[in-house]
């Protein structure tokens, strides 16, 4: 059924069941409110008596029956006038606005002036659909309101549209404006880093010298990732008081804007981002924003990203005929072999991979062109001969000879300039005419923008996956823009290759999806540098970090799990020492720290003592037992590691409560200092659970078997841990 209403006089209520949850879409047309409400969220906005569309309420659920609505907000003086003051949903910037505009636009005979007022709306199911125009000009934005029944985050989007009969050129274009009430207790929490650093966590007050998070990059990025979380200080801990998370379904340059405007609220402003942005609007063209979602909870920073993590698995990650595969055990050759790849040495490490209980073998760089270091061959992605002279065949049957399946490594958006591509298509990639290519790990970016380049990247892709049944791919991607020219169309669409080049690589995923269903894809950008809402609705799991180092990685999964979803996020087990910061840890720890995603293996196995292979046999083994919970089930960080003197308590809960993983890991302990006992959360009260630890060993001796689900709550469980790089994984089972 399908409700379309008008705004004038009508009011109406939608109550619509979603898979047991409910969501509701609603429009009070005496106050002229708009409410969703979803989960224990909601979330409410008015038309203004100036017509604007002004942010009212989002936060805790109310009671249907509560009488919403937002004051009547004038200018504050000759300074700060009506369109600066009212917190718009989607302001234009005109008519005196001085907060970050969503929207700006300039036309060809010089005017910049735009301010959107409310037309129309719809309600549709959970979704409502508002049109805004200027007051004089023939632009339309069409705003997009969504909620999910079960989690309460909203989607919002926007639809630019040209009525007219002259281009418009677009300076900015956000998603969506947010609003948070007035309050001066605000903190903004962010991730940052660098190549092989990615996830670290940042926090600082809102206030008026505002924040913005950004890419100009090209892609995501990891100085910072497009996702905030915004908490009340007092108030909010990990584990209570409110806390709003939200992230940008955008793979390209972003930017999210956080600032206490004059009349104290807090807005949230993201989309694309404006730095060298130009979008030549044609008459009748329109451009779709990327989605911003956002959520709320009640529960504190643990439970806001709870919820987003439900919420992406339901709503963001693909499925596969319409189920969610769990991420298999992978081995990775990479830190193994790097590009000295061939078929005799994957067939061995396939061997002994297929030992310990691995389920996918992913050959990494290599394999193609005249690829024996990255100063070529990236482009050409035929087989090398002499590498494998009968093709990928062999290896591909040798390895599901052994039950696994097969994944390749591939880094199609990308050239060597010593590569047959880029000596036959030389203007194929992003450049400034007759201005030097900076390169970036010896390469340069392809032009997706262009669709010569768009299809013929879909070509050799779908070429490469109908003649081998290749079962993964790893998507890489190592290097960010220069120069980011478009040279060979007009000057006033050059600049569009910032959405352009985008839209076609997801076509081009969107594509391969489509034709080859069985494939999975993995987002890599040199590890965590592309991963987003928008990347991984097209891809199966992320790789977070090329640091591979268990105790750095326990900062980087803390960072990134705020975010995003622990099940799709693989880590992996490697050599020791690191090749990162040469750290020397046991086996043991790094399996306790890997296995807290998805995990991979990527070890030189030929090196491996007996004693590795059985120590790995027993932690896959386990892993395979909690595997569900640990990527379906609800992530407690129970001790946040802290930079220095790394101490991780995080505990995986089965949605149904049956199970739990608890990982303890120490870098080190220092003195005789005794150690609280571990409090879980999340279990059933009155449900019995016994507990064993992961590596099959004894419990510590005072520890009792199994207990109510209250005592592991209340009393806890002591963890003895003694010593450097000390770890311990405990698996609770509901009896
Ligand atoms: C960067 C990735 O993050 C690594 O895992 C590996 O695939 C290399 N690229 C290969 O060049």
């Amino acid at each position: 059924m399908r409700f379309a209403l008008s705004a004038i006089g009508f009011a109406m209520i939608l109550t619509l069941p979603v898979e047991g949850a409910q969501a509701e879409a609603s429009y009070d047309a005496e106050r002229r409110v708009f409410r969703l409400d979803g989960g224990d969220v909601t979330y409410a906005f008015k038309v203004s008596r100036d017509d604007l569309l002004q942010s009212v309420y989002w936060g805790e659920r109310l009671e249907a029956e509560d009488p919403i609505d937002g004051p009547e907000i004038g200018g504050l003086s000759g300074f700060d006038v009506t369109a600066n003051v009212v917190p718009q949903e989607y302001a234009g910037w005109g008519g005196g606005l001085f907060a970050d505009p969503a929207l700006k636009v300039a036309w060809p005979d010089g005017n910049r002036d735009l301010v959107l007022h409310y037309r129309s709306h719809k309600i549709e199911r959970d979704a409502v659909t508002v049109e805004l125009q200027d007051i004089q000009r023939p632009l339309t934005v069409i705003l997009h309101y969504t909620i999910d029944p079960d989690t309460g985050v909203i989607g919002r989007s926007a639809s630019i549209r040209n009525d007219g009969d002259m281009s418009v050129r677009i300076d900015r274009a956000a998603a969506a404006g947010y609003t948070l009430p007035v309050d001066e207790r605000y903190r903004l929490h962010y991730t940052t880093g660098r190549w092989a650093a990615e996830w670290q966590r940042g926090d600082a007050p809102v206030s008026a010298a505002g924040t913005v998070l950004e890419s100009r990059r090209g892609s995501t990025g990891s100085e910072n990732n497009p996702w905030f979380m915004i908490t009340v200080d007092g108030e909010t801990t990990e584990q209570s008081g409110p806390a709003w998370i939200g992230a940008l379904a955008w793979s390209g340059s972003w930017r999210i804007g956080v600032a206490r405007d004059v009349a104290g609220r807090t807005r949230i402003t993201g989309g694309f981002n404006p730095f060298d942005f130009a979008y030549s609007l044609a008459p009748r063209e329109t451009l779709e924003t990327p989605v911003f979602y956002a959520g709320y909870s009640d529960g504190g920073m643990g439970a806001a990203s709870r919820v987003f993590h439900r919420f992406q698995r339901q709503s963001i990650l693909p499925r596969h005929d319409g189920r969610l595969p769990l991420r298999p055990v992978l081995y990775n050759s990479w830190e193994a072999t790097e590009f000295a790849v061939d078929e005799a040495g994957q067939m061995r490490l396939a061997d002994l991979a297929a030992r310990i209980g691995v389920e996918r073998f992913v050959m990494d760089d290599g394999w193609f062109g005249e690829r024996n270091s990255d100063h070529a061959g990236l482009g050409d992605w035929q087989v090398n001969p002499e590498k494998f002279p009968n093709g990928l065949k062999p290896l591909i049957d040798h390895v599901q000879a052994r039950g696994m399946e097969f994944g390749l490594w591939v880094e199609p958006e990308m050239v060597n300039p010593d590569s047959e591509l880029y000596r036959a298509h030389p203007d194929w990639v992003i450049n400034f005419e007759g201005r030097p290519r900076t390169e970036g790990r010896n390469q340069l970016v392809l032009n997706l923008a262009r669709q010569d380049v768009r299809d013929h990247l879909l070509g050799v892709l779908d070429d490469l996956l109908s003649k081998n049944d290749i079962r993964f791919l790893k998507w890489d991607y190592n290097r960010n823009w220069s120069e980011p020219g478009w040279p060979s169309v007009p000057v006033d669409e050059q600049q569009e290759i910032y959405v352009r080049y985008m839209r076609n690589l997801y076509y081009i995923l969107d594509e391969l999806r489509r034709r080859h269903p069985g494939v999975e894809i993995e987002s890599c950008s040199g590890g965590g540098g592309r991963i987003d809402l928008g990347i991984m609705q097209r891809t199966d799991q992320v790789w977070t970090s090329d640091n591979t180092d268990p105790v750095d990685r326990l900062l980087i999964q803390d960072g990134y799990t705020q975010a995003y979803d622990p099940g799709v996020m693989m880590a992996w087990v490697t050599d020791s020492p690191n090749w990162v910061n040469r750290r020397s840890t046991p086996l043991s720890f790094r399996f306790l720290s890997a296995m807290q995603g998805g995990l991979g293996i990527g070890n030189d196995l030929t090196e491996w003592t007996q004693e590795d292979f059985a120590t790995a046999k027993r932690y896959v083994a386990a892993y395979k037992r909690i595997r569900p919970t640990v990527q379906r089930g609800d992530l407690y960080r129970i001790d946040r590691p802290e930079e220095g003197d790394v101490r991780s308590t995080t505990l995986y809960v089965a949605p149904d409560r049956s199970q739990a993983a608890l990982f303890a890991l120490v870098q080190g302990t220092h003195r005789l200092d005794p150690r609280r006992p571990i409090r879980l959360q999340g279990l059933n009260e009155d449900a019995r659970y016994s507990v064993e630890r992961m590596d099959g060993e004894p419990l510590a001796s005072a520890t009792p078997t199994e207990a109510s689900g209250a005592y592991w709550m209340r009393h806890g469980i002591d963890v003895p841990l003694r010593g450097d790089f000390q770890g311990v994984g405990l698996i609770f089972t509901r009896q």
